[in-house]
């Protein structure tokens, strides 16, 4: 079976654009997220012109704040504690990577706990490790939102997660193991440093990969049957193709599709879903339902 997150999230997004309209009528207000971008990154210019898109498509107010790359931390901090102070603004992303010179802890520390839409402040990773309501960071709640809406047991289940980075890999194990459905698994966190790691991945009845290597996991490294979940995202050349290049995942997709039981596309798999789970987030936001 394969895992259709363009689907889904198409899905949500229409679920989310019923209640805006909802909203409207009740004279409620309108979600409106705000996103700040330093610099010239290519892949960061791409995310966030497709978050602003997101929301246009699902009836959600936006604002792109652009900075220039030699912008000082002290100038950055100024930005976000505005929006913080801004009550027409229910949520605020930095998109990340940002430039050396700038603190990414002193920026994500600045942003109000009640915005923090991506779930990366110090308060909403506490409150994800405690089981409390908090946001939750947009890849893992998108992953966790597919398990649900394809029925995939996880209770009891051996869930292996690859890498752990703060963004993915270690809010994903919080999830996993958490007592929720989806949830309940046993849950093994792998990284850079895990010794015989095909051993320990031939294990996992769900595998979830955010290595950032592409083709990283080979069929051989995947139980017969294992549900697997691709967070890699490559541009690698591909002269066959118009554009000149293909997007492939951190999993080998061909020889691990004819293993696994259910696994996700790159495209079109976990990538979309982000997407679906930040416009959720700041709906929860404006809607007041975590704070
Ligand atoms: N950079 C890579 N992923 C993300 C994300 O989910 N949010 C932000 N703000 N930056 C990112």
């Amino acid at each position: 079976m394969i895992i259709d997150g363009k689907k889904t999230s198409e899905e949500i997004k229409n679920e989310i654009a019923a209640r805006v309209a909802e909203i409207k009528i009740e004279g409620g207000k309108i979600p409106h997220l705000a996103a700040v971008l330093v610099g010239y990154d290519g892949a960061s210019q791409t995310y966030v012109n497709a978050k602003v898109k997101s929301c246009e498509q699902v009836g959600f107010e936006s604002t792109l704040i652009r900075l220039e790359d030699d912008v000082t931390e002290k100038e950055l901090l100024k930005v976000v504690e505005d929006i913080n102070q801004n009550p027409e603004i229910d949520g605020l992303i930095v998109q990340l990577p940002l430039p050396k010179h700038i603190s990414v802890e002193k920026v994500t520390e600045m942003i109000k706990p009640e915005k923090d839409v991506d779930g990366f402040t110090p308060s909403n990773v506490g409150r994800l490790a405690l089981n409390w309501p908090s946001y939750v960071s947009a890849t893992p709640n998108g992953i966790m939102e597919l398990l649900k809406r394809y029925n995939i047991e996880t209770s009891g289940k051996n869930c292996v997660v690859i890498g752990r980075s703060h963004i993915v890999g270690s809010p994903m194990s919080i999830l996993m193991a958490r007592n929720t459905n989806p949830g309940n698994a046993t849950v093994t966190l792998t990284h850079s440093r895990t010794q015989n790691l095909p051993e320990i991945t031939r294990n996992a009845d769900i595998l979830i990969v955010a290595i950032g290597k592409p083709g990283f996991v080979t069929a051989d490294m995947v139980k017969e049957g294992a549900v697997v979940i691709d967070v890699g995202i490559h541009r690698v050349e591909d002269t066959s193709k118009k554009s000149g290049f293909k997007l492939i995942g951190d999993v080998k997709f061909d020889e691990v599709s004819e293993k696994a039981s259910a696994i996700t596309p790159v495209p079109g798999g976990v990538g979309p879903m982000t997407i679906a789970s930040l416009l959720s987030n700041t709906l929860l936001a404006a809607e007041k339902r975590i704070y």
